[in-house]
C-alpha cells in the first residue's frame, strides 16, 4: 500500500452516544475495539477485560440502533472486546454505568443483583447486568412488534419473557464464583411465570411469606435510557442508513495524496522500521465496495471484509491493514419471506436469523434451525456476528462451523458476486448449493458472499434434526462434531418407515468443511429402514467422516457422529426411541439457613457491602485505576523451550516496534537485588526466580518484559523479542509423572514436614494379606486453571524514594518482600495496595508476586509508571494451575464392602518450582482420610517435570485427595457389585476411628464431629434410598441415558493463619476499618462489618441503630505501610481472623467508650444516648478513637464435615452428562453471614464440578499449555449446574473457641462435587453392565478427572452403538 502520509480523517467524523453522552471522533485507529476505547479513553470501566475473545461476557455493552426509517431502536448487548469502534457509527453505547449507579440510582437489575446475593467478586457483574437487560429489551422489542403485527389481541395479558428465556440471558457469561444460581434467581424475578415463592434467598423480604411482587415489582424500563435525541436529529438529517457511510454531507474534503484509498479513516503508527498504516472503509454499496476493493488489488491479504468482526476472538493473529466495512450493503441485509423459504443477506446478525425462523414456528426445519443456532456461541456474540461471517470462517479458514453443518442439511443454497468486467463492479451469480460453496477453495476478497436461501418446504413426510456434541450442553462451546439430517419417509403398509430421500450433513469433526454423507445417503434411499440398514448406514459413515490427521481425539468424534446418526435413524424406526435428554433450564434450588437476632447483625444474611458498586461499574478494581501520565505497559516474553540453556535474548528488533520503550530482563535489576519474583514466607523464606537466567525450565517462563506505550505494542514487540536456546549438554525435558518418575525427579521434602508426608496407621500389610478381597486401582487427577476473572494485574509508580506497586493479590505483604529483594529497597519503601480481586482462587496467593516485581522492576528502571495487565492467552500459560496426581493403591475389604487396608502412593506434579506444596502436606492427608479404611499407609511424593510450576488452587491438595478417596470407594463398590453409598455407609468414620486416624486437637469434641448426623438428615431429606431404587429402575427401561446417584462426606482439615485489624471511629459516628485480610469476593469485607457493628453494639441503644452503624462502617483498601505484617489470605479462615483483629480491636473502643455512655446516660432524662453523640463527646475529649490488635490463635486447626448427594444423567451416545440434582448440607458452624456463606458453598461446589467435569488442560509436546483460552478451556456455565440446587447449612453446636463459633467456608464444600463424580461413576457402571451383558459384578476401571465427553463415552463403549446393533442383528436384543 502507498503512502498513506497522514493521521487526518478524510470524511465525517465517527459520532456514536456513550451513556447519553455526544462523543465525536476524527481520528480513530480502525483496529480500536470498542472495549479499548471505553476503558483506555473515557471514565466508564464497567466494561471488564477477562478473556478478551467473546467467551465470557465481562464486556458486555448494549448497542442501541436506531432507523430513521422505521424510527425503530433495536438495543442488544454485545461483546464490546470484538466490536470495532468505527462500526458503531449512529450508535448508542450504554455501559452498566449508563443503566444506573449511585448518583443517579441504581437498576431495577443491578438492585436485584445485589439483593440476591448474585455478586461475589462482582467482575462478571456489571456483563451479567447487560445480559439480562439486553434479553428484557428483546422480549420487550418483540411484545411491541407481535402487538403492532396484531398477534397479541390486546385481551391477553402481556406474556413477557419466561424463567427459561430468562435464564438464557446469560449463556454467554462466565461467573467463577456464584454457581449462577443466584444470578438465574435474578434473572427468573423478571420473567412472568415466576412463582415468588421460588426464588432464592434475598433481601427484598426477610420471610418466604413475605415474598409478595410489592417487594419485587415487574419490570418497568420507563426509567431505562432512552435513544438520544441528538442523535435521532443527527441521523434522520443524514438521510442515509442508521451507519452512514463516508460520503454523506459533512464530508470533510480529502487531502491531495489521499485520494488512493478512499477511507473513512486512515490511521498511522510511526516506529523506527517506517509507518504502519491503518484504514477504515465504509462501502455502503457495491459499487463503493468494489472501487475499494480495485485499489487494494494485490493486498488482498491485507484486508478485511468487516460485518460483526466476532471472528477476531478466534483468529486473533490475523491483523487486517485495511477494513472495508460491509454490514450496511443493502444487498447484504435483505429478507425475503416465502411460505416456504427465507432468504437472508449474509450480513443479518445470527439473532436475526433466529427471529424470522422463530416466525416459521412450527415449520421442523424452521424451529430445529433456529434452536440449534440458539446454542452457538452465547447470546451477545450471536447479536452481532453475522451468518455470513460464519460461513465463510466455515468456507475459508475450515472454522468448526454449526451453521456451515446445519444449513448444509436443511438444503441452503447461497448465492456470490463477484467484481466482473468491463465495469469492474459486483454482479451476482445463481444460487450455489451449500456443498459447493463450502468445497471451494479459491474464493478470495473480491467474492463476496450475498445472501442464503433456506428452504422450509415442509410436509409431513420431512423429518429434520440438528445435533451437536460439544463440552457445554446448551451452548458457548465450539463442538467436537455436529451434524443435520434431513430425511424425507414414507410409511409402508405395516407402518414401517420407508426412506424417500435424505441429507446427512456432518461438520467440526477434524474436517476442511462440513460435508454430506453421500454413501450413506445412496444406501438409505428408497430402502425400508431397519436395524440391520441402520447397522449398514452405522459402518458406513465412517467412510465418508474421516477426521484429518492432527485432529484432537478423532476416535471420540467419529463416535459422536455414529451417535448422531443412530439416534437419528432409529427415532424414524420409531419416535419412542428418540433419545431426548432431561432439559435443564430453568433452575430451581432452595436454600436453608439459620438466622438468630441474639448477635445481631452476626448470622443475618445482609446484602454484600458494595456490590451495587459491583453492578454498576463503578467499584474500583486495579485495572480501572486510570493510567498516570507517562504511564508505561509491559508485555512478557516467556520461554518457549521447557528445558534449555538461554543462550541469548535479544530485543534489538522489538525496539524498532511502534511505542517500544524498554526490554526488562535480568540485566535491570539494581545492584544488590536479587533475582527474585516469588517470596513464600510459609515454610520459612523461599524464593523463585523473575525471570530465567542461565537455564530455562519450563515453557511459559519469564524471560523479560516488553515495556512500550501501550499493552498491544508491547505485546507485538514482545512477539519479536528474538531468544536463542542451546539444547545441548542438557537432558531432554520432563513432561510427566511418568517421565519424572522413571528418571528419579523429584523435589526434596523439607525437614519440617518429613514427619507427615509418609503416614500410616496399623498394620496395612498384615491387614491386606488377611483381607477377604484385595484389589489394586489407580487414579489421576488432571489440572486445573483458576480462571479467576481479572487476569493478573499490577501498576506500579515510582515516587521521590520508594514505590507503589497497586496489584491484585491475596498477600499483599509477600508482594512487598519480593519487590524489596528485587530492587533492593527496604520493605518501609515498598508500598503495595490492594482494593478488592477479581477473584483468585489461590493464584494470587504466590504466583501473582511476579507480575508485581516485574512491573515494579520496570517502573523502577524507567522512572515511569508501569502497568502488566496479563492478556487471558498470557495468563493461563504462565500461571499454572492445581497440581497433577497420579495414585496407585492396594485395597483390602470384605464383601460387605467394609474397607480394612489401604495402602495410597500418591505422586504430585508440581512443575519446575515447588510454590507452596509441601505445606499441603500439613492438610491434605486427613481430606484422603475421611473414611475409616481399617489400617491406612499414605506417602506423598512431588514430581519435578519442566512445566509451568502449579500453584495453590481452591481446596489446594484436598480436592485431588478427596477423589483419590472416594475413587478407592468406588473401585470397591464396582468390584462387589454394590451401591456406591452403601459401601461409603460401611466405611464412615465413627467418632473413635476419627481420632485413631486424625490428630487428636483436629478432632476436638464428640459434640462437634457432626458428620454422622449430617449424613444421615442428607439421606432422609433426598430420599437418597427411594432415589437409588428409582435410577435402578430407570437405567433398566432406558438404554441410551443412565442416570446414577453419588453421594460423598466432605471432611476437611483447616487451619489459621492469624489476622490483624485496625478500628478507627470519627466523630459523625461513621468508622473505618483496616483489615490485614484482602476481599477476593469471599464477602470478608461484610463479615467484618457484621462483626464490627455487633462489637460495638454495647455503645447502641437499640438494634436500629447497630443497623444504622453497620451502614456507617467502611473497610479500607490494604495498604502494607498503613498496615503492615499481615501475611497471606488463604486456607478459607482469613474472615474468620480478620473478624477476630477486628473484633478485639472493638473490644478496646468499647471499653474505652462505656463509661462515656454511661456518663451521658446519668445526663439524659431516658437514659438513652446515641451513637453518635458518643464519638463526637469522645472526640472532644480528645480520647483515642482508634485501635489496633493482631489475632493469634496457638491452635487455630480443626475438621470441617458436609455432604452432598447428586443425581447425573449421562447421554452414552455422545458421553454428554447433565447434573439433575444436588443437595448439599454444610456444618458452617453459627454463620457470620448465612447468605454469604451459602454463596461460598455454591460457588466452590460449581468450581468443583469445573475439576470433575468440564475443565480439561491441554499441553502441547513442548509442555506449553495451550488450553489458554475460553475457547479451548471450559469453566462451568450455567447449563453445567445442578438443575435442582438446594443446599442447607447445618447449625453445629455453639463452640467456645471458634471466632463466633463460626466456620470455614471458602474451600471445603469443593470437594463436595465428588458427588457428581461419583454419580457419574455409578451411571458408567450401568452403561457398561448393558455394554459388556453383565451383572456389574467385578467390573472395574479407572476413571480419572475430569469426566470429560470424550472420556465418559470410551468408558461406556466407544463403539456402544455398533455392539447393540451387531447384538439385535443377530436377534440378542438385551
Ligand atoms: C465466542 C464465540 C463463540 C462462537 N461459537 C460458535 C459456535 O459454537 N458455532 C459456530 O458455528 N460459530 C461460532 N462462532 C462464530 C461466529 O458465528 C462468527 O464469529 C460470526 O458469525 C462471524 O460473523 P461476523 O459478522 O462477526 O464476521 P466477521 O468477523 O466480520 O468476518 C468473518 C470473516 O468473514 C469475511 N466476511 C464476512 N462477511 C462476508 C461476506 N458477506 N462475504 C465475504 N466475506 C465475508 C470477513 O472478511 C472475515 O474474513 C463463535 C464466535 C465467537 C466469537
Ligand atoms: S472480555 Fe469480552 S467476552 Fe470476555
Ligand atoms: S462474582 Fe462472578 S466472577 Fe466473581
Amino acid at each position: 500500500m502507498g503512502a498513506l502520509s497522514s493521521m487526518q480523517p478524510v470524511h465525517r467524523p465517527l459520532v456514536f452516544a456513550l451513556n447519553g453522552e455526544r462523543v465525536e471522533l476524527r481520528d480513530v485507529d480502525p483496529a480500536t475495539t470498542v472495549l479499548h476505547y471505553i476503558r483506555s479513553a473515557t471514565r466508564f470501566k464497567g466494561p471488564k477485560r477477562s478473556c478478551g475473545e467473546g467467551g465470557c461476557g465481562a464486556c458486555l455493552v448494549i448497542l442501541a440502533k436506531y432507523d430513521p426509517e422505521t424510527r425503530e431502536v433495536k438495543e442488544s448487548s454485545v461483546n464490546a472486546c470484538l466490536v470495532l469502534l468505527c462500526s458503531v457509527d449512529g450508535c448508542a453505547i450504554t455501559t452498566t454505568e449508563g443503566l444506573g449507579n449511585q448518583r443517579k440510582g441504581f437498576h431495577a437489575i443491578q438492585k436485584r443483583l445485589s439483593a440476591f446475593h448474585g455478586s461475589q467478586c462482582g467482575y462478571c457483574t456489571p456483563g451479567m447486568t447487560m445480559a439480562i437487560y439486553s434479553c428484557l429489551k428483546h422480549e420487550q422489542q418483540h411484545q411491541s412488534k407481535a402487538t403492532a403485527v396484531g398477534k397479541n389481541n390486546g385481551n391477553a395479558p402481556s406474556s413477557g419473557p419466561t424463567c427459561e428465556t430468562m435464564e438464557r440471558a446469560i449463556q454467554g457469561n462466565i461467573c467463577r464464583c456464584t454457581g449462577y444460581r443466584p444470578i438465574l434467581d435474578v434473572c427468573k424475578s423478571f420473567a412472568s411465570d415466576v412463582d415468588l415463592e421460588d426464588l432464592g434467598l434475598n433481601t427484598c423480604w426477610t420471610d418466604k411469606a413475605d415474598a409478595k411482587q410489592e417487594y419485587l415489582p415487574q419490570y418497568d424500563p420507563s426509567g431505562d435510557p432512552a435513544f438520544p435525541q441528538f442523535l435521532i436529529r443527527e441521523l434522520e438529517g443524514r438521510k442515509t442508513p442508521i451507519q452512514g457511510h463516508g460520503k454523506a454531507q459533512d464530508v470533510i474534503p480529502a487531502k491531495e495524496g489521499l485520494v488512493e484509498l478512499d477511507a473513512r479513516f486512515k490511521h498511522v503508527e510511526s516506529s523506527r522500521e517506517g509507518d504502519e498504516e491503518r484504514a477504515w472503509v465504509s462501502a455502503t454499496n457495491f459499487a463503493e465496495l468494489s472501487a475499494a476493493l480495485k485499489v487494494l488489488k494485490g493486498k488482498r491479504d491485507q484486508v478485511k471484509l468487516v460485518v460483526g468482526n466476532t471472528s477476531s476472538g478466534y483468529y486473533k493473529n490475523i491483523k487486517p491493514q485495511v477494513f472495508v466495512d460491509i454490514s450496511q450493503i443493502p444487498e447484504l441485509l435483505t429478507v425475503h419471506r416465502e411460505a416456504h423459504s427465507l432468504e437472508i443477506g449474509a450480513a443479518t446478525r445470527i439473532s436475526e436469523l433466529i427471529d424470522h425462523l422463530d416466525e416459521f414456528a412450527p415449520d421442523p426445519i424452521a424451529t430445529n434451525l433456529a434452536n440449534h443456532l440458539k446454542k452457538l456461541a452465547g447470546g451477545h456474540v450471536r447479536n452481532w456476528g453475522s451468518v455470513g461471517g460464519n460461513l465463510v470462517m466455515a468456507q475459508r479458514f475450515a472454522f468448526e462451523s454449526d451453521i456451515a453443518t446445519i444449513l448444509l442439511g436443511a438444503g441452503a443454497s447461497v448465492k456470490l458476486a463477484t467484481i466482473k468486467p468491463p465495469h469492474e463492479s459486483y454482479s451476482s451469480h445463481n444460487l450455489v448449493p451449500m456443498e459447493e460453496f463450502l468445497a471451494t477453495s479459491t474464493h478470495d476478497q473480491s467474492t463476496i458472499l450475498q445472501s442464503i436461501h433456506i428452504p422450509l418446504t415442509s410436509n409431513t413426510t420431512t423429518n429434520f434434526k440438528t445435533y451437536r456434541g460439544a463440552p457445554r450442553p446448551y451452548g458457548n462451546a465450539v463442538s467436537y462434531a455436529n451434524a443435520a439430517f434431513l430425511a424425507s419417509v414414507s410409511r409402508n403398509a405395516e407402518g414401517v418407515a420407508v426412506i424417500e430421500s435424505t441429507r446427512l450433513a456432518f461438520g467440526a469433526f477434524g474436517t476442511k468443511h462440513a460435508i454430506r454423507a453421500v454413501k450413506v445417503e445412496e444406501l438409505l434411499k428408497g430402502k425400508t429402514l431397519d436395524l440391520s440398514l441402520i447397522k449398514e448406514c452405522v459402518e458406513r459413515v465412517k467412510q465418508d467422516v474421516v477426521p484429518l490427521a492432527g485432529t484432537e481425539k478423532p476416535e471420540f468424534r467419529v463416535a459422536l457422529v455414529v451417535g448422531f446418526l443412530f439416534e437419528f435413524l432409529n427415532s424414524l424406526l420409531s419416535s419412542d426411541q428418540a433419545v431426548v435428554p432431561t432439559p435443564l433450564l430453568p433452575h430451581v434450588g432452595k436454600q436453608s439457613i439459620n438466622v438468630t437476632d441474639e448477635m445481631y447483625p452476626l448470622t443475618q444474611p445482609t446484602a454484600k457491602i458494595l456490590s451495587l458498586l459491583q453492578a454498576s461499574g463503578e467499584a474500583v478494581y486495579v485495572d480501572d485505576i486510570p493510567s498516570p501520565p507517562r504511564c508505561l505497559h509491559a508485555a512478557y516474553v516467556l520461554s518457549s523451550e521447557p528445558h534449555a540453556k538461554l543462550k541469548g535474548v535479544d530485543a534489538n528488533i522489538a525496539m524498532g516496534s511502534p511505542g517500544a520503550a524498554a526490554f526488562i530482563s535480568v540485566k535491570d535489576i539494581p545492584d544488590g537485588g536479587k533475582n527474585v519474583g516469588i517470596v513464600s514466607n510459609f515454610m520459612g523464606l523461599e524464593t523463585e526466580l523473575l525471570f530465567a537466567e542461565d537455564v530455562v525450565g519450563y515453557a511459559g517462563q519469564p524471560l523479560g518484559v516488553m515495556v512500550a506505550d501501550t499493552y498491544d505494542h508491547a505485546k507485538f514487540a514482545a512477539e519479536r523479542v528474538h531468544v536463542k536456546y542451546d539444547k545441548k549438554g542438557v537432558e531432554a525435558p520432563i513432561l510427566t509423572i511418568d517421565d519424572a518418575v522413571a528418571r528419579n525427579s523429584m523435589h526434596p521434602v523439607p525437614e519440617a514436614v518429613k514427619s507427615i508426608n509418609h503416614h500410616h496407621i496399623g498394620d496395612t500389610g498384615k491387614a491386606l494379606a488377611e483381607a477377604e478381597f484385595q484389589l489394586e486401582g489407580a487414579v489421576s487427577t488432571a489440572s486445573q486453571n483458576h480462571f479467576y476473572m481479572e487476569t493478573q494485574v499490577a501498576l506500579a509508580v515510582p515516587d521521590e524514594d520508594c514505590i507503589t506497586v497497586y496489584t491484585s493479590t491475596q498477600a499483599p505483604d509477600f508482594v512487598q518482600q519480593a519487590v524489596s529483594f528485587c530492587l533492593n529497597l527496604p520493605i518501609n519503601k515498598v508500598r503495595i495496595i490492594c482494593r478488592r480481586l477479581g477473584g483468585a482462587f489461590g493464584g494470587k496467593c504466590l504466583r501473582n508476586q511476579q507480575v508485581a516485581v516485574a512491573a515494579a522492576l520496570a517502573a523502577y528502571t524507567l522512572q515511569r509508571p508501569v502497568r502488566i495487565s496479563l492478556d487471558r492467552n498470557t495468563d493461563m500459560q504462565m500461571i499454572g494451575g492445581r497440581v497433577l496426581t497420579k495414585t496407585k493403591f492396594t485395597v483390602g475389604f470384605t464383601k460387605t464392602g467394609k474397607i480394612t487396608a489401604a495402602r495410597v502412593d500418591v505422586l504430585l506434579e508440581s512443575g519446575w518450582f515447588v510454590d507452596f506444596h509441601m505445606i499441603m502436606f500439613n492438610s491434605m492427608d486427613s481430606v484422603v482420610k475421611k473414611y475409616n479404611f481399617g489400617t491406612f499407609d499414605l506417602s506423598f511424593t512431588f514430581c519435578k517435570t519442566n512445566n509451568v510450576p502449579k500453584s495453590a488452587v481452591r481446596a489446594p491438595g484436598d480436592a485431588q485427595c478427596s477423589t483419590i478417596a472416594e475413587a478407592i470407594v468406588d473401585h470397591v463398590a464396582s468390584y462387589l457389585g454394590m451401591s456406591g453409598i452403601k459401601v461409603r455407609d460401611a466405611n464412615m468414620h465413627t467418632f473413635d476411628s476419627l481420632v485413631l486416624f486424625h490428630r487428636d486437637h483436629l478432632v476436638g469434641d464428640k459434640e462437634g464431629f457432626t458428620l454422622p448426623t449430617i449424613w444421615s438428615r442428607l439421606k432422609a431429606h433426598a430420599r437418597v434410598e427411594e432415589r437409588e431404587m428409582e435410577v435402578e429402575k430407570y437405567n433398566k427401561q432406558s438404554k441410551w441415558l443412565k442416570r446414577g446417584l453419588g453421594m460423598v462426606p466432605c471432611v476437611y482439615h483447616v487451619l489459621g493463619l492469624g489476622n490483624t485489624s485496625t478500628v478507627s471511629i470519627f466523630q459523625d459516628g461513621s468508622v473505618v476499618v483496616e483489615v490485614g485480610g484482602v476481599e477476593m469476593g469471599q464477602g470478608l469485607y461484610t463479615k467484618v462489618s457484621q462483626a464490627v457493628a455487633y462489637t460495638l453494639s454495647p455503645l447502641c441503644s437499640k438494634k436500629e441503630e447497630v443497623s444504622e452503624l453497620l451502614k456507617k462502617i467502611r473497610i479500607l483498601q490494604l495498604d502494607t505501610l498503613h498496615l503492615p505484617n499481615s501475611f497471606a489470605d488463604g486456607y478459607s479462615t482469613t474472615s474468620e481472623a480478620t473478624c477476630a483483629a477486628a473484633q478485639q480491636a472493638c473490644v478496646v473502643l468499647v471499653q474505652r467508650l462505656l463509661p462515656v455512655k454511661e456518663e451521658l446516660a446519668e445526663a439524659h432524662l431516658n437514659g438513652e444516648v446515641s451513637w453518635e453523640s458518643i464519638c463526637f463527646t469522645a472526640k472532644f475529649r480528645m480520647m483515642d478513637l482508634q485501635s489496633h490488635q493482631r489475632w493469634v490463635s496457638p491452635i487455630f486447626q480443626y475438621l470441617l464435615y458436609g455432604a452432598g448427594v447428586s443425581e447425573v444423567e449421562v447421554n452414552i451416545l455422545t458421553g454428554e452428562t447433565r447434573t439433575l440434582a444436588t443437595d448439599l448440607i454444610y456444618d458452617a458452624g453459627r454463620s457470620v453471614n448465612s447468605a454469604v456463606d451459602i454463596g461460598q458453598v455454591e460457588g466452590a461446589f460449581v468450581f468443583g464440578l469445573g475439576f470433575y467435569v468440564t475443565e480439561e488442560i491441554l499441553r502441547d509436546s513442548k509442555g506449553k499449555v495451550v488450553s489458554d483460552g475460553t475457547w479451548t478451556y471450559k469453566p462451568p456455565t450455567l447449563d453445567i449446574i445442578p438443575q435442582s440446587f438446594n443446599v442447607e447449612l447445618y447449625k453445629s453446636p455453639v463452640h467456645k473457641d471458634r471466632i463466633f463459633s463460626s466456620k470455614a467456608v471458602g474451600e471445603p464444600p469443593l470437594l463436595l462435587a465428588g458427588s457428581v463424580y461419583s454419580a457419574i461413576w455409578s451411571a458408567i457402571r450401568a452403561a457398561r453392565k448393558d455394554y459388556k451383558g453383565s451383572d456389574g459384578c467385578g467390573d472395574v476401571f479407572e476413571f480419572n478427572t475430569p469426566a470429560t465427553m470424550d472420556k465418559v463415552k470410551k468408558l461406556c463403549g466407544m463403539d456402544n452403538v455398533e455392539k447393540y446393533l451387531a447384538r439385535v442383528n443377530t436377534g440378542n436384543s438385551s
